[in-house]
């Protein structure tokens, strides 16, 4: 099999995997990724084919897809044990999806240019208009309010709390984690494209407030 095959394979396989899902990690987050992975890539002379291998099965393995983390990492390790020869470059990604498995709450930093590319990708895909789409529908697939101003941000690395979604709100996750991803980007052009997002986040959260105190100033 050439590259293009084995990427065409890699779509199927992702697309199969995680058609279903409704976490925010659906096929259309992983198609944004690759093509975001491999116009960085190009932006920072990373390897495409790696970026995008990497990108198409970087969600496969979520431990929110599987019974267990080592269950979804062995079945993308089988995969890719089954569609490439070089050993070495089976290594180099399951260390890209690894790494990037556990950035839930601090995750060891990412040691190949290519697992940096990656990440940036996805982390971008958390920022600007799609990632305020994102947050909102994760929210309420959870169940968690949109914003309550009794309830404050807390501190996102306290991995427990991180995933007990019973008590924070959509608005506070921006404070808990997205505004914070700007400063994390590992590569110059992933930091580019951050700062557009971030700045429109910022904006949103200003006219969000805007609206939701219009008026608020009770007459009665
Ligand atoms: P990743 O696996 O890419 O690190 P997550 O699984 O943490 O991403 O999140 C998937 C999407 O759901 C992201 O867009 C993220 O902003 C959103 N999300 C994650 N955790 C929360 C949360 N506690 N509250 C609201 N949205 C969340
Ligand atoms: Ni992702």
């Amino acid at each position: 099999m050439n590259d293009t095959q084995i990427i065409a394979e890699a779509e199927n396989f992702a697309k199969e995997q995680l058609g279903q899902d409704t976490t925010g990690h659906d096929w259309f987050h992983t198609d944004r990724v690759r093509n975001t992975a491999a116009l960085i890539a190009e932006m920072e002379q990373a390897d495409v084919f790696i970026c995008t291998i990497a990108a198409l099965l970087h969600d496969v393995a979520d431990e929110k897809l599987n019974p267990s983390k080592e269950a979804g990492l062995d079945k993308v390790h089988n995969w890719l044990a089954e569609h490439l020869s070089d050993e070495g470059l089976i290594r180099h990604i399951m260390q890209i999806i690894e790494t990037m498995s556990f950035s839930g709450g601090g995750g060891e930093p990412m040691s190949t240019l290519e697992g940096q590319v990656v990440q940036d990708a996805d982390r971008l895909d958390a920022l600007g208009a799609i990632g305020i789409t994102r947050v909102m529908v994760f929210s309420g697939a959870k169940g968690r309010p949109v914003y309550d101003p009794e309830i404050p941000p807390r501190d996102e690395s306290l991995q427990k709390e991180y995933r007990d979604y019973s008590k924070g709100t959509a608005v506070n996750h921006f404070y808990e984690k997205l505004l914070k991803l700007k400063d994390l980007m590992n590569t110059p052009y992933g930091r580019k494209l951050a700062e557009e997002r971030h700045a429109f986040m910022e904006s949103f959260l200003e006219q969000f407030y805007k609206e939701w105190n219009q008026g608020s100033r009770k007459l009665l």
